[in-house]
Parts: C-alpha cells; sequence; structure tokens
C-alpha cells in the first residue's frame, strides 16, 4: 500500500482541499502516515496570502528535497494558492517537484497519480469545483461547504482573485444535497466557505439565483444540521436579509465575522474595499440591533501603503467602539502583481511593528471585557475533544465561536450545556452542566 503525507497552510479553504485530497487518495488505495519521512507521496497545500506564508512552506520544501534525494522514486507534489501564483515556475526553482496544481484542482492530482508519466505537471487552469469527491473530515462532526470559488472583488493588497480566479457560485441544489449528504454521515456543525460568501448567487442562471440568505434557510432546514457558520461575509454586501437570517433561524449561529481591514475611509479607499468606515459602522448597528448578543470578529492590516497615524487611530477607535470579540491582525504584505505593491508610502517594518502591538492590546482589551457578558451564564458547547493545555477538561465552541475549556465526560460531537465561570480575551471556563437525575 502506498502512503500518503499532507502538509496543509492557508485559511480553511485549503483544509477543505486537504480533507478532500486525502479522501480521494484513500480511495485511490492510499494511507495516511504521521510522518513525512514514512511517505511515499509528500503533499503540500500552500498558501501565498502574506510573505512569511511563502517562507514557512519554503523550508518545509527543503526537507522534502533531501527525502526525494534520499529515494528518488518518492513523488513530491504542491497545490494550491502560492503553486497558482508561480505556475510553471515551480519546477524551475524546485526541480525535485513532479506535479503541481492550484486551489480545487485535487482531482488532477489523480489523474497525474494515474498516469504513466514521468516527467514533471502543472495543472493550472481555473475549473468548477469538484464537489463529488469523497473527503476525510479531521472531526467526523463538523464539515465544509464550499459555496462558491474565487474572488470577484479587487482589494489592492490582496493576492487571492489571481490564485482562485473570477467568482463562480456553485448549484443551490447540489449544495443541499451535499449538505444532507454531510449529515447522514454524522455532520453537526456545517461551514460555508467563500472568499465573499454574500454575494453567492449572483452569478447563477435566473431559474436557480438565490440569495445567500436563501442558501442559509435552504440549509437550515437539512435535518441533522445544528450549527451553520459562514466565511467571510464583505461588509459591502452584509445586507438585512443576512443579518434577519441570524435572527430567525435556529441553526446559524450568533456569530459574524466582518473583516473591517482598516478603519480609515481614506485606506478603505486606497484597498479598494468600497465601503468606508461610516458604512462599516452602520452594518454593526444593525447587527447589534437585530442580534444584540452576536459574537463579532475581524480581520485587520496595519501598516497598508500611505497609512498615516492619523489613519492608524481611526482603526484604533473603530476597534474600540465596535468592540470585537476577538480579531485577526496582519502586518501589510507586499504581493506580487498586486497593486498595492508598488503604491508610494510603504510603512517601515518598525512602525508597522509599534502599531501592530498597540493594536493587539486594544483589540485584547476589548475581548476579554466583552468575554465578561458570559460569565455566570449557560451556554451550548460542541465538544471537540480534549482541551490542549489540560487534557483532563474537555475543549469545546460556544455559538458564539468562543473556545471554551471544561470538566465535563461528554464524547466529541455532542452538544452540551456549560456554566461560565470565567473568561479572558481568547477563552471561557466552566463546567458541564449535568442533566437533572444524573448528577449528583
Ligand atoms: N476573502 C476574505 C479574506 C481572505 S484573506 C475577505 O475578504 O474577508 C484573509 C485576510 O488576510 C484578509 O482579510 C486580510 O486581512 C489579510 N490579508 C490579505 N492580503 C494581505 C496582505 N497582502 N498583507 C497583509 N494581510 C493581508
Ligand atoms: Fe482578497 Fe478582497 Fe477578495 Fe477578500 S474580498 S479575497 S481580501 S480580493
Ligand atoms: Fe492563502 Fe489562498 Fe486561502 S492565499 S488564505 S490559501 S485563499
Amino acid at each position: 500500500m502506498k502512503r500518503f503525507h499532507v502538509t496543509t497552510f492557508g485559511c480553511q479553504m485549503n483544509e477543505h482541499d486537504s480533507e478532500r485530497m486525502k479522501g480521494m487518495l484513500t480511495s485511490l488505495g492510499y494511507e495516511e502516515v504521521e510522518r513525512r519521512e514514512q511517505a511515499d507521496l509528500i503533499l503540500f497545500n500552500t498558501c501565498s496570502i502574506r510573505e512569511n506564508a511563502d517562507n514557512r512552506f519554503i523550508s518545509h520544501l527543503g526537507e522534502a528535497k533531501r527525502l526525494k534525494g534520499e529515494d528518488p522514486a518518492r513523488v513530491v507534489g504542491v497545490g494550491g494558492c502560492w503553486a497558482q501564483s508561480v505556475k510553471e515556475e515551480v519546477f524551475r526553482r524546485f526541480p525535485f517537484v513532479d506535479v503541481a496544481f492550484g486551489p480545487g484542482q485535487i482531482h488532477r492530482l489523480a489523474e497525474f497519480l494515474n498516469s504513466d508519466s514521468i516527467t514533471a505537471q502543472g495543472y493550472f487552469e481555473f475549473e468548477e469545483f469538484a464537489g463529488d469527491l469523497p473527503a476525510n473530515r479531521a472531526r467526523p462532526f463538523q464539515g465544509w461547504l464550499q459555496i462558491s470559488q474565487g474572488c470577484n472583488c479587487v482589494c489592492t493588497y490582496c493576492i487571492v482573485p489571481s490564485t482562485r480566479g473570477r467568482e463562480q457560485s456553485r448549484d443551490p441544489s447540489l449544495l443541499v444535497e451535499e449538505v444532507e449528504r454531510l449529515a447522514a454521515d454524522g455532520v453537526r456543525e456545517v461551514t460555508l466557505l467563500g472568499q465573499n460568501v454574500n454575494s453567492y448567487g449572483r452569478d447563477l442562471p435566473s431559474a436557480s439565483r438565490i440569495r445567500f440568505s436563501d442558501l442559509l434557510r435552504r440549509i437550515d432546514s437539512v435535518e441533522g444540521i445544528e450549527r451553520i457558520r459562514y466565511t467571510s461575509p464583505h461588509p459591502k454586501d452584509m445586507r438585512e436579509d443576512v443579518i434577519e437570517a441570524h435572527a430567525e433561524l435556529p441553526a446559524l449561529c450568533e456569530h459574524i465575522h466582518l473583516p473591517l481591514q482598516s478603519g480609515s475611509s481614506t485606506i478603505l479607499k486606497k484597498m479598494r474595499r468600497t465601503y468606508d468606515r461610516e458604512r462599516y459602522l452602520d452594518r454593526v448597528a444593525m447587527i447589534r440591533e437585530r442580534i444584540p448578543d452576536c459574537g463579532l470578529t475581524t480581520d485587520i492590516i496595519v501598516g497598508f501603503p500611505g497609512e498615516t497615524d492619523r489613519d492608524f487611530r481611526q482603526t484604533l477607535e473603530v476597534v474600540d467602539r465596535v468592540g470585537y470579540d476577538g480579531a485577526f491582525t496582519f502586518g501589510y504584505s507586499p504581493r506580487r502583481g498586486t497593486a498595492a505593491a508598488d503604491m508610494d508610502g510603504q510603512v517601515p517594518h518598525p512602525v508597522k511593528k509599534e502599531r501592530m502591538a498597540e493594536l493587539v492590546d486594544l483589540v485584547q482589551e476589548r475581548a476579554r471585557e466583552r468575554a465578561q457578558r458570559f460569565v455566570g451564564r449557560s451556554m451550548e458547547v460542541l465538544v471537540e475533544g480534549p482541551s490542549r493545555s489540560d487534557p483532563t477538561r474537555l475543549r469545546g465552541r460556544s455559538r458564539h465561536n468562543k473556545a471554551v475549556n471544561f470538566e465535563g465526560a461528554a464524547e466529541p460531537g455532542k452538544l452540551v450545556e456549560v456554566e461560565i465561570e470565567a473568561a479572558t480575551s481568547q477563552t471561557l471556563s466552566g463546567n458541564e452542566r449535568l442533566l437533572s437525575g444524573i448528577g449528583a
């Protein structure tokens, strides 16, 4: 039996692609191994969103080169966004790579493995998403659903439109069928994936065209699906119908990840985000009004070209005003082929670092304050397994997407009630509530 090893970098889409890659390889008779040196087929699913993503991957590739040197029969494959962004150049820079393919093109890997080809192959055409591949899910009770691929936005810092192509929504009936299959297979929580999930449907033929909120409704009615999440929505497309869906649909979780990127309208314009600070705050106000307890998280870039101290203060001000439950913060990283990479006013590294530290402090302070609202409450938690820091305790997530560490005995995949006793900026902790008659 042939053995494979996959290393995944990047976002949830890559995680999903890797699960499908593993599913496909299993169905071809391969077996997954834990360590790279045990594998006949060494795969990397790559990301290119920031420079450090590239660097991390390239340092791993060095080990693959050494292993290939030891046993030239080994196959080395590189998929995902980095591969797509360099295309055939991958074979010139790294001659030991046998096969390279763009994001989502996992079926091409099978084609390569089934062929007698001994020369290196690259597959970089943008194609339809192959939704029929089986997936080896990391957790049997959680599943991904890629509702669209690609992105039609033109954010000036972002490499994704060039690595994932134009936006293509998948057919709603196919998506509902996929969720039904997932539910039948034990999935209780499904996460909808797209670069801009709430523009879903606009490119569909009129006969099947539905809005993102309609899709949420259809998925909510699938028996067995207890939780629905999605990532990421774009603030420009965050309309009332989606917010309304949160208030109405029982399975749709009280959490919205709404990427801000910057709190300065000047910078947002240079980023070509197509919303300004007021519009963003207006969306937040609407969310707070309709779903008062909703968890809100965001992505923020510091040190975008031309960002002045005043622009940065405006970002801090929005963070303070919104009070996020958490935020991913990134130092701006110039990406090949993007408009911002050539803009004037690139911000020096030490300035980025200083701003980042200040931002992170504020994010954490506000998140810690926000989290106190959960203390004393009983919250529904989907059990994921033992806690990372203390394996005698359990870990799971609340509907607000907060990590919860707790005393309890439930199996992974179960929904339990946890009495929350303490909260930090990152995690909640408490005790599983025993149902009356069972507990002491
Ligand atoms: N489609 C998603 C984002 C995908 S990338 C969205 O629009 O929300 C995830 C995050 O990486 C972005 O939200 C942004 O904050 C960050 N990012 C993207 N390109 C970047 C770059 N060149 N430098 C720093 N951060 C970047
Ligand atoms: Fe990139 Fe903007 Fe598209 Fe998100 S919406 S993937 S940040 S271009
Ligand atoms: Fe990275 Fe591509 Fe996702 S660049 S963040 S793997 S869309």
